[in-house]
């Protein structure tokens, strides 16, 4: 069961101190950020002068993700998001990060006065609402390499870096995603915790990843998070996602030099700055991380992928064929701590 937020949460409004009325949107550009089983794991606070962020670990996902890695990136990825929309919106602003394993508070977003956004603020901003994750096969196009620079550089500016990997090594990291799907699911905790986060197509649910994003039509979706909890559905997934890695126009490995949470969180903003300029180009992206998840193949992705540092998320990039389908969120108000001083 999806755990909720306290009734008071829920109904926490913000009035007064910053501008009310350009924060609303900043909020819910700040939202549609990505995050690891559509968990939605942030909360903000809004004070005099600054937005905070903080992890909501009561949306942790122990099987996968037991040292919350990907869910300070996905945090990370919704900061990003709320800086670009903060500049789009005209304030001038500092981020001071503060992640840490000792507290929830990941980062605080002071707030100054006006400055006119850049146009690289608002091509990424208008990037924010088309953004999504393409499971799905992409064309059979190449990526120009001016684009490809273009993903490079953006996770740079965050201090991440994204090695796109060679031809002659896209089979050897399709064979470490097919094991990596093997062994997890091969893990009915894993099964489990997947199957709780994935809901039919017609669902109420405002998190979570509906089956249709898997590619699943109505009706099948009915038994898919069923299916999912009960079944080792290892081979049948690894041939299909080998397929896509070694197929995929631009394969990449997103790092850091440090494994920290100050690192995951710039991971994730970085991870979103290169999803956005994907985006803004008219690529589509997906992940498959599971050599990452998979402790014991993190440390031969980095090897074949020519990594000196740690691996955080493995991306496919390329021209999606099929649009991939919207994923829920929920509302502001529901991520919304009281107001702060
Ligand atoms: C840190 C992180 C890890 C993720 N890992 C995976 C993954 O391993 N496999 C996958 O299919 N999607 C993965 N996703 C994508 C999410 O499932 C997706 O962002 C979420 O369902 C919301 O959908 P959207 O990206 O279309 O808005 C990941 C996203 C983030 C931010």
């Amino acid at each position: 069961m999806t755990p909720r937020l306290p009734a008071t949460q829920r109904t926490a409004t913000y009035h007064g101190g910053i501008a009310e009325a350009a924060l609303r949107p900043t909020l819910e550009a700040a939202i549609l950020a990505p995050s690891g089983h559509n968990t939605q794991p942030w909360l903000f606070r809004v004070t005099e002068d600054a937005v905070e962020i903080y992890a909501d670990r009561r949306r942790a996902l122990p099987v996968v993700d037991p040292t919350g890695r990907e869910l300070t990136m996905s945090c990370g990825a919704a900061l990003l998001n709320l800086v670009i929309a903060l500049r789009h919106a005209g304030y001038s602003l500092s981020v001071e990060e503060v992640a840490s394993k000792d507290h929830d508070l990941l980062a605080r977003v002071r707030i100054g006065g006006p400055l006119p956004p850049t146009r690289d603020d608002e091509r990424l901003f208008a990037a924010i609402p088309i953004r999504c994750t393409n499971r799905r096969p992409y064309e059979d196009r190449q990526v120009p390499a001016s684009s490809v620079t273009e993903l490079i550089e953006a996770a740079k500016a965050l201090n991440a870096h994204l090695a796109v990997v060679t031809d002659t090594s896209k089979d050897a990291i399709a064979a470490l995603v097919a094991e990596g799907d093997r062994t997890q699911a091969s893990d009915p905790h894993f099964r489990g915790e997947l199957a709780a986060w994935v809901h039919p197509n017609r669902t109420a649910c405002k998190d979570g990843i509906p089956a249709c994003s898997f590619g699943v039509p109505s009706l099948p979706s009915l038994v898919f998070p069923f299916i999912l909890r009960t079944l080792d559905w290892g081979n049948g997934q690894s041939a299909k996602d080998r397929q896509l890695a070694s197929g995929s126009p631009v394969l990449a490995v997103l790092w850091t030099d440090e494994d920290t949470p100050r690192a995951w969180l710039n991971a994730g903003q970085a991870l979103e700055r290169v999803l956005l300029t994907a985006a803004a180009n008219g690529l589509s992206a997906s992940f498959l991380n599971q050599p990452i998840e998979v402790p014991s193949l993190r440390l031969h992705l980095a090897e074949i992928a020519g990594v000196r540092g740690y691996p955080q998320l493995l991306l496919r990039i390329g021209y999606g064929s099929v649009p991939a389908p919207a994923t829920p969120r929920r509302d502001v108000a529901d991520v919304l701590l009281p107001r702060g001083g």
